[in-house]
């Protein structure tokens, strides 16, 4: 029997913007990420401006990515930005020790990621060495990119061909400064955090939103002393990393190869996003009632066991059905947290972990989770509203989880959007919403959904698992019926 969720939908007590910088990406020097992957060689016969390939642009321009993280990740920790500047030839190389012992070539550096972010219109992310980097190397990046005025670096980069600052904003000091990026204590990487912090200037072009490395998972100890440390005024953000791995560390399971019970495991995983966020963000509002300090999940999705007879380092894992159901799940938590996440970063874009872009040489295709990001950019710079009903439950052995999730904003034009999620494998669930009086009247719709959770596309089927018009559903006055197919997402426009 079909079970009828009654929701309304309603504005939340205090008006809240959805930021559009939750719709974030992260592109590290991290296996076919940025070489062979954004950055191609010269000979491959595609479109490019420079070695950067413009389909890949384009297809992440469509979905509006508001800004890119680079250059990592741990690579992040043993990057030294001078060697990736100046004429190609001379940059010196060097090994990329977290990711299988590559030569890196440092022919993308600054200037390429920048003119990377001038093609996509995304705002750069960048994060600065902490772990074997000088304050005054970082302090000295900051000045080469934003400082609009004569100084030796500054002469650099005009000699580099950029006269104009870069005025970038987003900055990131260090990464995971509690494991690759150092294993410091909590203690010892606040007092290094507010050392960095204070020689990366704010010119006044360019103001720098600094962002802390953050906890790792649950580790809420980080969180207490960061906050306790470090003063709001210095620290715009927090970040967080989490993880979704199906199985464990060791085999992390397949990313095609599972069956119910490990897709039910994964989507249980995935919900703990929620608990992750309402917990540090607790911790977060005694030290900063006002929430000046923005919590940034600058690392999250589903994490498998490479697909067999790739290289273990290079992270290269396909995306089914699964993974867009990861990426809608946690889209909708970070829509409801608003308040305090206003940034996140999918890792990572393209051939990396749980990526938009999958690419075979010249071939290319677009992931499930591409399209739930093309769906879900209604939300973007949205406000908030508040999606109140009671899940039913999807149920596998003794184990449960709330077969639906859903969040909800009004745009700019009064337009309201719902995206809904249906996890159960086999259910179909109708939904009844109560609208807000202003509701419009007309209610157009998209549904992404696949034969099996495993479902995904490949480079003989590109088209197995895209969006298609939706409608099974009804409005009558402010009233909305939905009926959610099982696994699905399900992203409704009312105006
Ligand atoms: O995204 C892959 C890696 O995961 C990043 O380099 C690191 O920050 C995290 O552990």
């Amino acid at each position: 029997a079909q079970t009828t969720v009654p929701v309304v939908v309603g504005a939340p007590e205090k008006d809240i913007v959805i930021s559009k910088h939750i719709y974030g990406h992260f592109s590290e020097h991290l296996g076919h990420c940025i070489y062979d992957g954004f950055w191609v060689n010269e000979n491959l016969n595609v479109p490019k401006k420079d070695r950067i390939r413009l389909d890949i642009v384009d297809a992440l321009k469509k979905i509006k990515i508001p800004n890119l993280r680079w250059p990592g990740g741990c690579f992040a920790d043993e990057y030294h930005w001078r060697d990736g500047i100046g004429p190609r030839k001379q940059r010196p190389v060097m090994i990329n020790t977290n990711w299988g012992n590559v030569t890196e070539d440092n022919s993308f550096g600054t200037h390429e990621f920048l003119e990377l972010c001038s093609l996509l219109g995304t705002e750069p992310y960048i994060t600065g060495n902490v772990g074997s980097g000088t304050v005054e190397e970082m302090s000295k990046w900051v000045e080469y990119l934003n400082f609009d005025g004569v100084s030796p670096v500054t002469g650099i980069r005009k000699q580099n061909g950029h006269e104009k600052p870069f005025n970038v904003s987003f900055w990131g000091v260090g990464n995971e400064s509690w494991g690759c990026g150092g294993n410091m204590s909590p203690e010892f990487y606040a007092s290094q955090f507010k050392r960095y912090a204070t020689f990366c200037k704010n010119y006044p072009n360019a103001q720098l939103k600094k962002i802390a490395s953050g906890p790792n998972v649950d580790d809420y100890r980080w969180t207490e002393t960061l906050m306790k440390e470090v003063p709001s005024w210095l620290m715009w953000g927090l970040s967080l990393h989490y993880y979704t791995v199906p199985k464990d560390w060791g085999n992390k399971g397949s990313a095609t190869q599972f069956d119910e019970k490990e897709y039910f495991t994964t989507m249980q995983k995935c919900l703990y996003m929620d608990e992750l966020v309402t917990k540090h963000s607790a911790i977060m509002d005694k030290y900063d009632p006002k929430k000046h300090v923005s919590l940034v999940v600058d690392e999250w999705g589903i994490w498998t066991n490479v697909e067999p007879g790739t290289n273990g380092a290079f992270l290269y894992q396909q995306n089914s059905m699964r993974d867009a159901l990861v990426a809608a799940t946690t889209l909708n938590i970070f829509n409801n947290h608003a308040d305090r996440v206003r940034m996140a970063n999918l890792a990572q874009t393209i051939n990396v972990l749980q990526a938009l872009v999958l690419t075979d040489k010249e071939k290319m295709l677009l992931t499930p989770t591409y399209h739930v990001f093309d769906l879900y950019q209604v939300h973007q710079n949205a406000h908030q509203l508040k999606l109140h009903f009671a899940s039913p439950d999807y149920s596998v052995g003794d184990q449960k989880i709330p077969a639906v999730n859903g969040s909800a904003s009004q745009d700019s034009s009064g337009a309201i959007h719902i995206s809904l999620v249906n996890l159960d494998a086999s259910k179909k669930i109708s939904i009844s919403a109560l609208l807000p009086a202003n509701a419009g009247a007309k209610v157009s719709a998209r549904v992404l959904t696949a034969a099996a959770f495993n479902s995904y596309n490949s480079f003989d089927e590109p088209n197995k698992v895209v969006p298609a018009a939706f409608s099974d559903f009804k409005k009558d006055g402010s009233q909305l019926a939905v009926t959610l197919p099982p696994i699905s997402v399900v992203v409704l426009t009312i105006q």
